[in-house]
């Protein structure tokens, strides 16, 4: 399982089935959501040896001039379709627990693990984003509520995997009888979890029952802070090891100057009605992004708040670096220009990281 190799920083990229990927902006890019151009990409990333493609679960757009992540594919499907055409590389679903019934999960899950040869990981996402919920007309749960019924969830989906004689469970918000689900997946005891709640209560949920939790932090002295307590969580309370990654958003380019320039850029373009929209629903409903949702619209338009990394092969590799011996085991990576600025990537960057010890 690429996710747990001896490479001490693992590399993915984030967002590469969603219209827009992290950045809300009408600044030109080649990217755009075609089966061709995602598998392209995933293949670029494969061959360079990257540990994961973590998609966006996103049943609707943000409205605005882009209607950010509005044209997205459905993330078992995209995962299924990319085991496929890649080798190495983990494929990751991301999967919003209330719009998936835990046995539908647990299957689509195994058959993806048995598609990848044992290379595919679930994301847990509790449900976010209130409009996307009320197109399924299930309505948002509270913040605890959804905590509880993802603790459901997961026991049913890990008893299908693992379990060879048929079970009833009768929890508070899910009820299955005689469940089986055959064939089990490929990787033992399941496929590799992850979740990226920050606040307690997913912080919590994560250290309880996942491998990996995906930190939304935006500065290295955060990281550091974030990934120490986190692990310490997980051993303290249940005696778990949990791994620690992290979002980026890369901006590349030969001199500093040049990469500040295209930041001026994304933001001149910026989305800021659609930026606005994530906001709001940012603030209210969830607990992770609080510092990005107090400095104004420009993080979520640059990056979705994820943390940017701007400047020159020499400053990017260097915060990268910053971030490995902060504790981060990895960074999913977007771009505004994936293909493009992956083979920049490469070329410039891939080098810095050996050289440093961070990548090997
Ligand atoms: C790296 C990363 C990836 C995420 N991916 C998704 C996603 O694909 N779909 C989604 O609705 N939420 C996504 N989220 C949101 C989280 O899953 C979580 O719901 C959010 O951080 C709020 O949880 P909290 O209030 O418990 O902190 C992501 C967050 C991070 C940091």
């Amino acid at each position: 399982m690429p996710l747990f190799n001896e490479q001490p920083l693992k590399l993915g990229l984030f967002g590469i089935n969603c219209s827009g990927g992290l950045t809300m902006t009408e600044a030109p890019t080649t990217y755009e959501v075609t089966w061709e151009h995602t598998t392209a990409i995933a293949q670029r990333a494969d061959r360079m040896g990257f540990e994961a493609l973590v998609p966006i679960a996103r049943w609707k757009g943000f409205g605005g001039s882009t209607d950010f992540n509005g044209t997205s594919f459905e993330t078992y499907a995209w995962a299924a379709g990319l085991a496929a055409e890649t080798e190495n590389i983990t494929i990751v679903s991301t999967s919003h627990l209330p719009t998936t019934h835990p046995i539908v999960a647990a299957k689509a899950s195994a058959t993806i693990d048995h598609i990848s040869h044992g290379r595919f990981a679930l994301n847990l996402v509790m449900g976010w984003f209130t409009p996307e919920m009320e197109m399924f007309g299930v309505s948002q749960r509270g913040h605890t509520d959804r905590y509880q019924y993802g603790e459901e969830w997961v026991q049913i989906v890990r008893r299908l995997w693992t379990e060879n004689e048929p079970f009833d469970f009768e929890g508070e918000y899910l009820r299955v009888k005689d469940a089986v689900s055959f064939p089990k997946p490929i990787q033992k005891p399941h496929p590799v979890l992850i979740n990226a709640g920050n606040s307690p209560a997913g912080l919590d949920f994560s250290a309880r029952n996942v491998d990996i939790n995906f930190a939304a932090v935006d500065s290295v002295e955060k990281a550091r802070e974030y990934a120490t307590r986190a692990r310490e969580l997980a051993f303290k309370e249940y005696q778990r090891e949990l791994s620690v990654m992290m979002s980026a958003f890369i901006i590349c380019r030969d001199t500093e100057k040049e990469a500040q320039q295209v930041k001026q850029q994304i933001l001149d373009h910026g989305d800021y009605v659609g930026a606005r929209n994530l906001a709001e629903v940012l603030g209210v409903q969830s607990s992770s992004f609080n510092d990005q949702v107090h400095s104004g619209l420009d993080p979520f338009v640059l990056s979705f708040g994820a943390f940017p990394i701007i400047g020159n092969p020499e400053q990017v590799a260097d915060k990268l670096i910053q971030l490995s011996n902060a504790g981060m085991d990895g960074v999913v990576m977007a771009f505004l220009d994936y293909n493009e600025e992956l083979a920049y990537f490469d070329e410039k960057v891939m080098p810095l990281l050996r050289q440093a010890g961070v990548r090997k």
